[in-house]
Formats: structure tokens, C-alpha cells, sequence
């Protein structure tokens, strides 16, 4: 009792804390505009109303860089949960960059409006120079902007510009209940007998769209690929981030002059949540080496109701991930024509590791894409709800992956074949999809 007590407190003055700092930066931003509209309205309406009208080259990329070389934007979000304003994705240097204006275009009277954004970098930088940044514009009133521009100064030409349209503007009735957010595909994917299997255990449990930043794969997984998007369960975004900056293919900075963790993994799951704001009830950050499974429901959708049942505060769902190793496995479900498919047959592999006294087991989550604010890998960083740990006997994360504790022999590892319970349907759907692509 003593130590909930304590926590309610806690919860107080951190609110407390939380809406003082929302208050007192709101009011500064609105300062801020206030003098940016002042001083640099006029400037921006000096030319002819003609030339004045919504200027700047449609972006054409999923990710473009601005002159500076220093801040990459991905894609802008119309974001009014505090204030009406403009929220764009982006990685920028955390140092480096300093000050970055919007340029809003207002169709009604074909003027453009200049606001100085807030450049917030996410705190999840591991080290990295470059990181996941929101840059936020409040959007001049009286106007519902459909493009904007970011440029280093409010000032100046930005016919050249590349300008982005502000999604999630309208509201839309949700498409999916349930979508995959699948951060960076990398180094010549190849496993497809496992990706095509984590497919059809999320459509099984009750997925309909999987988003895939892909960097690269081999040539027999676009093939895969080409036939999920033609299904209409795959929707790939062109992550060509190592094009632009040098990745690391680790999360944590190791002083060997990578500019950027994974492959860029933490903007591209912010990306995926306000991409499906408005049209995902819920939204699943894993790997496609990792599958949500559920033990006490068959589904997800059954799951969530009743987890939302028991804390209906919560928008945040953290799940306890847990290692399968494909060294382990079993002669069960030894099908032969699978042997040919390059990857990993799941069926096979139901030992999975214990957990370690000194480790906590990283979690991964399913979220309501419109309480969340800024998201890292294992936990948001900001939202409007709490986050609640889904207990071992709900779910777990059955993830399939080299070992972490190799060293242990089979007999220490627990036998958990959950994943069997769905082994008909699975290989029956994995078969339809075998043999309309790779067989
Ligand atoms: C920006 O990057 C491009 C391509 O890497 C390079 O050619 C150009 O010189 C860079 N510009 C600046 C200002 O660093
Ligand atoms: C994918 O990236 C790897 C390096 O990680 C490279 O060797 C390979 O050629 C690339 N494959 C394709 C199809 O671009
Ligand atoms: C699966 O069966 C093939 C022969 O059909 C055999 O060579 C292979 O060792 C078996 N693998 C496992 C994991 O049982
Ligand atoms: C495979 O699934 C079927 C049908 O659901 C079930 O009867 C059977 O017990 C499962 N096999 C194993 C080994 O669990």
C-alpha cells in the first residue's frame, strides 16, 4: 500500500511537472510565432502575389536531405493533440543543426507564412551524431496548410525547396485493426522461409498491413515482397539511408565514425506510428524475427479487448521477448520441400532460452498510435497514456534468432510449443504462398 502510495504522488508531481513544462513552452512557442510573423510575414510578401503562391518542388524520396546536409526529412504529420500544429520526421545532426523554419503554404490566400520550428531530437541517440528529431511548427491561423518546406532561414529563395504534403490532415476511418511495423530491412535479407512464416502467423492472429522500411534484400525476397504488396498486406517504404549518412548496423555508438544506430531503426518506427495514426487501431513495433503470441487468447483482437478491459488507461502494451534458438531444434514439422526455401522453419524450433538473473528481458510493443508522442525501440519515450507490462501468461514475444546463452545445452532450455497450436493453418498458408513465388 505504502509503495503504491508513494507512486501516486510520484505520478502527481510528475504531471504537475509535465503540464507546467507543456504551459510554459506552448507559451514560449506562441511567443515565438508571434514575433516570427511579426518580423517575417512581410519579407515573405514582398513579391507578387503570383510568385507568392504555394512554391517548392514536390519531395520525391521517402528520405531528402535539405542543403545543410545535416537535417534529412522524412515526411510531415498534421498533429493537433496539443496545439494545431505541424510535426515533422527527421534526423538531424544533434549539434549541428540549430534552427530550422517551416514555410507554410495557405491555399485560401496564396501567401506563405514562415514559422520557426522547436528542433527536438530524440533523447534515444545512443551516442550517435545523428539521431530521430521532431521538428514542430505551429501552423498560421486561419489557414490548413497541405505542404510545407523547411529551410535553415526564414528568409530567402525556396523556390528550389523540396515541400512535403501534411498527411494525417483528414480524418479517416481505420483500414486496419492491427499493423506491423517492420523498421529496416537490411544486408541482403534473406531469410524468407522465416519471413514468409512471421507473415502468416501475424495474418493468423490478425494483422492487416505490414509496413517494411527496406533498405535491402536479395533478389528471391523482393520476389516474396512483390507478392505481398500485390496481396495488399505489404506496404514498403525506400529506406536508403546509407546513401545518405554512414550506418551502423548497432544500436550503441562505437567511435568508428558511423553517423547513425541500425540503420536509422528509431526514425523510421516514429515514421511508422504517425503514418498509421489515422488508420490503424493498433499499431506492432517488432522484428520480422519476432512474433506476439498470445496464450490465453487465440487472437490479437480478443487480447487487446481484454487487455484495454483491465487498464483502460493504458495505450501502451510492453511484451517480454524471448529466444528460440535456431540452433535447437526438433524433427516435428521437418517438411521437405521447405528445405530448398533459404531461412529458418520456425515449427521446428520451440526450446526457448531462460531467463537470466541479472538480465531483464527487452520487450517490444503494441501501441494505440494515438497516444503516443515519440517512441524508442523497447518503451515510448513521451505519450498520452500508460504503459502497462503484459504479463509471461498472456503473451510473449516468441522471437526465433541465433542463441544469446549458447553455451547452455538442450536440456537447460524449457520446451514451449505454443507456436504449434496454429501449425495446420500456418502450413497450409505458408504452402499457398511457397508456391506462388519461390517453388
Ligand atoms: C553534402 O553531401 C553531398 C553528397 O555526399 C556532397 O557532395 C556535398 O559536398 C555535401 N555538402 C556539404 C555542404 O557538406
Ligand atoms: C545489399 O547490401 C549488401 C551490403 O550490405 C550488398 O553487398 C548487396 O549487393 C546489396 N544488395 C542489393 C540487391 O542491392
Ligand atoms: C529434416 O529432414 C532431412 C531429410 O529429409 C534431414 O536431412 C534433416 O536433418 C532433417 N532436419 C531436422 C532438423 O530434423
Ligand atoms: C497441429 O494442429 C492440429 C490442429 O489444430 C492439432 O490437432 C495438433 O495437435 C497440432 N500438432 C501438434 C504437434 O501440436
Amino acid at each position: 500500500m505504502m509503495h503504491c502510495g508513494k507512486k501516486n504522488i510520484c505520478g502527481v508531481i510528475a504531471c504537475i511537472l509535465i503540464f507546467a513544462t507543456i504551459f510554459i513552452s506552448s507559451w514560449k512557442d506562441v511567443q515565438q510565432q508571434n514575433n516570427i510573423t511579426r518580423k517575417h510575414f512581410p519579407q515573405a510578401t514582398t513579391t507578387s502575389p503570383a510568385y507568392q503562391s504555394c512554391r517548392g518542388e514536390p519531395a520525391q524520396n521517402v528520405i531528402t536531405p535539405l542543403k545543410d546536409n545535416r537535417t534529412f526529412i522524412i515526411s510531415a504529420y498534421f498533429d493537433n493533440r496539443e496545439s494545431k500544429a505541424t510535426r515533422v520526421i527527421g534526423i538531424v545532426h544533434h549539434a549541428e543543426v540549430k534552427e530550422l523554419y517551416c514555410w507554410f503554404c495557405c491555399q485560401d490566400d496564396r501567401k506563405m507564412y514562415v514559422s520557426k520550428a522547436t528542433i527536438d531530437v530524440h533523447s534515444d541517440r545512443f551516442g550517435f551524431p545523428y539521431g530521430a528529431a521532431d521538428i514542430i511548427c505551429l501552423e498560421p491561423e486561419g489557414c490548413d496548410p497541405t505542404h510545407v518546406s523547411v529551410h535553415q532561414s526564414p528568409h530567402g529563395n525556396i523556390d528550389q525547396l523540396p515541400r512535403f504534403e501534411i498527411k494525417n490532415r483528414k480524418t479517416e476511418t481505420f483500414s486496419a485493426d492491427f499493423t506491423v511495423c517492420i523498421s529496416t530491412m537490411f544486408g541482403n535479407y534473406n531469410n524468407v522461409l522465416q519471413f514468409i512464416q512471421s507473415m502468416e502467423m501475424y495474418k493468423i492472429l490478425g494483422v492487416q498491413k505490414v509496413v517494411i522500411y527496406k533498405n535491402n534484400c536479395s533478389h528471391l525476397m523482393e520476389k516474396v515482397l512483390k507478392f505481398y504488396v500485390e496481396e495488399g498486406t505489404v506496404e514498403i517504404i525506400p529506406w536508403p539511408i546509407n546513401s545518405h549518412l554512414k550506418v551502423s548496423s548497432k544500436w550503441l555508438f562505437m567511435q568508428d565514425g558511423t553517423h547513425i544506430g541500425y540503420y536509422g531503426q528509431i526514425t523510421a518506427l516514429n515514421d511508422c506510428i504517425y503514418r498509421n495514426m489515422r488508420r490503424s487501431r493498433f499499431v506492432l513495433l517488432n522484428d520480422a524475427d519476432e512474433i506476439i503470441l498470445p496464450l490465453k487468447h487465440s487472437d490479437w483482437k480478443t487480447m487487446m479487448s481484454s487487455l484495454q478491459q483491465q487498464h483502460p488507461r493504458a495505450g501502451v502494451f510492453l511484451f517480454e521477448n524471448h529466444i528460440f534458438p535456431e540452433t535447437v531444434s526438433t524433427h516435428m514439422f521437418n517438411i521437405s520441400s521447405w528445405n530448398t526455401v533459404p531461412g529458418v522453419n520456425i515449427l521446428q524450433h520451440v526450446h526457448r532460452e531462460p531467463d537470466r538473473q541479472d538480465v531483464i528481458n527487452p520487450r517490444k510493443m503494441i501501441i494505440d498510435p494515438r497516444k503516443v508522442i515519440q517512441t524508442s525501440v523497447h518503451s515510448v519515450l513521451r505519450a498520452y497514456a500508460d504503459s502497462v507490462y503484459v504479463p509471461m501468461d498472456v503473451a510473449l514475444i516468441y522471437h526465433c534468432r541465433v542463441p544469446l546463452q549458447g553455451h547452455l545445452p538442450r536440456e537447460a532450455l524449457i520446451r514451449d510449443t505454443t507456436l504449434w497450436r496454429y501449425n495446420s493453418s500456418l502450413i497450409t498458408n505458408v504452402n499457398k504462398v511457397l508456391y506462388q513465388t519461390v517453388l
